[in-house]
């Protein structure tokens, strides 16, 4: 019923947002034919009109696959001094991005940089307007801290999966969430022991995020739940 009722939501979601083109129809083709975990079409209109609303001229993804989100943020993004950087482990993965983002006119707003997600950030001097982080659960917070000072007042970081995914174990997070918020140091440490890494580090980032004064969270359920921070001060 519930599952029902999501479906549903999403498909009016899509077919409310943006018509994705050519180029992202068959990405999504190629992400349902390989079960590939791609944001989907309502975060990657999301993430694009985060970047129209920033004005964004650089962005930074951690975690870009086959280069799905790149190309939806890449639009927004102006011709000239517009920069996105994408990030992968997998060469392949990055290869078929830099296909993609050239198959889109985009391939000179892109950079492209096998390895670590987090060391790239690491290295990169800010500012960036927009960040995505979908990479490892457990690397979310690591994310953050690497990029956080890059991004500047009025700039938004998105973190995918806050919400749920097959992996994601949805009671847990809730309660691991509202333990934090209690200072309920003894429940969280038994609904961690119980829970998976993904969880663990979804709840961590979002712990983390939240407590911060810098920035203002606000969790919302597009996709497999979107946490998107916005820098206040
Ligand atoms: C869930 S997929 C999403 C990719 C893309 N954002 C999209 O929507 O299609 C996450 C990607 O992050 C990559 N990844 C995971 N950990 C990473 C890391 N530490 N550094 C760079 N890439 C990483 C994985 O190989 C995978 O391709």
């Amino acid at each position: 019923m519930v599952d029902v009722l999501a479906a549903e939501i999403s498909r009016f979601v899509r077919a409310v947002g943006p018509e994705p083109d050519e180029t992202l129809v068959e990405m999504d083709r190629f992400a349902e034919e390989h079960g590939f975990p791609h944001v989907g079409p309502e975060v990657g209109a999301f993430l694009r009109f985060v970047a129209r609303l920033s004005d964004a001229e650089r962005i930074f993804e951690f975690g870009s696959g086959y280069g799905y989100s790149a190309y939806w943020f890449a639009d927004a993004l102006p011709d000239d001094g517009g920069e996105i950087v994408l990030t992968e482990v997998d060469e392949d993965e990055l290869e078929q991005a830099r296909e993609y983002m050239a198959a889109g006119g985009y391939d000179a707003l892109a950079q492209y940089e096998l390895g670590d997600a987090v060391e790239t950030a690491e290295r990169y001097d800010g500012p960036f307007d927009v960040v995505l982080i979908d990479i490892q659960k457990h690397q979310y917070k690591d994310a953050f801290e690497a990029i956080r000072s890059k991004v500047p007042v009025g700039g938004v970081i998105v973190a995918d999966n806050a919400i749920s995914a097959s992996v994601i174990e949805f009671e847990k997070l809730l309660d691991m969430v509202e333990a934090a918020q209690a200072d309920d140091d003894a429940a969280r440490r038994v609904i961690e022991a119980e829970s998976n890494e993904h969880t663990r580090g979804i709840a961590d980032y979002l712990e983390r995020v939240s407590a911060d004064p810098a920035f203002e969270t606000v969790v919302t359920p597009l996709g497999e739940g979107i946490a998107v921070s916005y820098r206040v001060e």
